[in-house]
């Protein structure tokens, strides 16, 4: 005889009418539990549609749907005046269990998972992009032209439906690599094609698909120290070793580099602005590190994150433009010009790279949404976004004078504003002792967001300081920021400034 599921099914079954989830929905995850759990054996005869929802007070309708519905997932049967049963495919061996994700509890780490938690881990996490003071890399939200962005942006969906809905190119949009490549030609002075330039999901991409393809695990990297945090787990990722090379006013040090590892296999370098001391590259060091590039045979990686934003005199050449060697990868990213959800960036290949990157990206890329590269190309093509830059950089250079102007009045006991012509953010150096990471983690329970420079650092450097961005909060923000920040860094000396510990670059 077929045994009947009664009243021990339909007690464990509860229906909350006070719940926002559909009845149908709770009856269906509670019979799934049943019959997945053991609860409810294969072949079991369910209590007839009717029945069950008089008992559970439910409408019969929404019964007949759960029913069908477990039966299109196969864990219940109907046979024709026979009822509704329990699948005979539950008889098979199987974990039962609660279901859910909740019973596997280790993971086996593999190479990522092991780089990630080794105890001497250098792959590091930023601080939460909020909008408050002093966070950094935040362009001014409230200041985007939304409207125009609309505008293109609706103009862009009424077009023919191929070029709308289809598998984009996976190198990038066509007319948004014609337009970078001119705008790069007309504003960073760089001579280049279209064809060279490969759009991805943010210059993050970009590092990433540079470490995969040119990166044999062990190869010694420049890296810029303190540097760029994204791009340093992308190259740890891949194996790389990365040798940290110390950085002063005028970028990175390249004699330096050259006594640390003569044989290196790529530089990574933020030579407009660098990330985050802010120092500009200057010319002979740039020589010297194409010069030091081609004698190792080695790849440098620029990444040109903020320069556009240079709102004191004129930019410097980017090293890509004055790039004779062919052994410049200029990356760029839209997030600071435009906004970080975007998540568009670009790479600008020498041309001996151009075959194997477009080959990376069909094997390995499907490509970054057509709409938003459509949509950016329209904004650059109409003037918008020049236009854009101009306006940020203007408001930039305000919103820096007040946390400087602030900074300098309020500050100066303990922190030394640096100056700075270029970009989203300054750096204050602290002054008697006082250590960063401390600062940062005091001023964080205040509401403040500051980095220390050492979490910028692969290994110490005999700076402490904090990174203070200004690009994306208000005036107000900045100073009342910098009168919290005052009171925080007062806390901080009074509680006794910790010996600073010194290391060699
Ligand atoms: C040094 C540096 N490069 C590039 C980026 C941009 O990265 P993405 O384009 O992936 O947003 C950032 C973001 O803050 C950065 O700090």
């Amino acid at each position: 005889m077929v045994k009947r599921a009664g009243g021990a099914l339909l007690q464990s079954i509860t229906i909350d009418r006070t719940s926002s989830r559909a009845i149908g929905a709770q009856l269906s995850s509670a019979l799934r539990d049943l019959i997945l759990g053991g609860a409810l054996k294969a072949g079991e005869r369910l209590p007839a549609t009717r029945t069950l929802a008089n008992d559970l007070g439910i409408a019969r309708a929404t019964v007949i749907d759960t029913f069908e519905q477990l039966t299109s997932e196969g864990l219940l049967q109907s046979r024709t005046g026979a009822g509704t049963f329990v699948s005979q495919a539950l008889s098979m061996e199987r974990p039962i269990g609660p279901v859910g994700d909740a019973r596997v509890t280790t993971v086996k780490q593999v190479h990522v998972a092991r780089l990630m938690s080794a105890a001497t881990s250098r792959f590091v996490h930023r601080l939460p992009h909020l909008p408050r003071a002093f966070t950094t890399a935040m362009p001014a939200f409230d200041a985007f032209p939304m409207a125009q962005w609309a505008r293109i942006a609706a103009k862009h969906w009424r077009s023919p439906r191929y070029g709308v809905l289809g598998y984009g190119e996976v190198q990038g949009y066509r007319p948004l690599r014609q337009a970078i490549a001119a705008h790069l030609r007309a504003n960073r002075g760089i001579a280049c094609d279209w064809q060279q330039i490969f759009v991805v999901a943010g210059a993050q991409q970009a590092f990433q698909m540079v470490a995969s393809t040119l990166i044999d695990p062990g190869d010694r990297i420049w890296f810029e120290n303190p540097g760029a945090m994204g791009a340093r787990n992308s190259f740890i990722l891949y194996g790389a070793e990365l040798v940290p090379v110390p950085v002063d006013g005028d970028g990175l040090v390249v004699a330096r580099g050259l006594e640390l590892a003569p044989a290196f296999r790529a530089a990574f370098v933020t030579p407009s602005h660098q990330q985050p001391l802010g120092s500009k590259m200057s010319l002979e060091r740039r020589f010297a590190l194409l010069q030091a590039a081609t004698a190792a045979s080695a790849w440098i990686v620029e990444d040109d994150w903020d320069g556009e934003f240079c709102f004191v005199g004129r930019p410097l050449p980017t090293l890509k433009g004055i790039d004779s060697t062919g052994r410049v990868i200029y990356v760029g990213t839209f997030s600071k010009s435009l906004f970080p959800s975007l998540r568009l960036g670009f790479l600008l290949a020498p041309p001996a790279l151009v075959p194997m990157f477009e080959t990376a990206l069909e094997a390995f890329s499907p490509g970054v949404p057509t709409s938003l590269q459509a949509i950016v190309s329209d904004f650059i093509d109409e003037g918008l976004f020049a236009t854009h830059i101009r306006r940020m950089r203007k408001l930039y250079a305000e919103k820096y004078q007040i946390l400087f102007d602030a900074g300098r009045q309020q500050l100066s006991d303990w922190l030394d504003i640096q100056p700075t012509s270029t970009g989203l953010h300054t750096i204050g150096l602290l002054r008697g002792g006082l250590v960063g990471a401390e600062v940062s983690a005091a001023a964080a329970a205040r509401g403040l967001t500051v980095a220390p420079i050492s979490r910028f650092c692969i290994t110490p450097v005999d700076v402490e300081g904090l990174v203070l961005g200004f690009s994306g909060v208000s005036p107000r923000q900045i100073t009342s920021g910098v009168a919290a920040l005052a009171e925080v860094l007062a806390e901080c000396a009074a509680r006794g400034a910790p010996v600073r510990r010194r290391a060699r670059a």
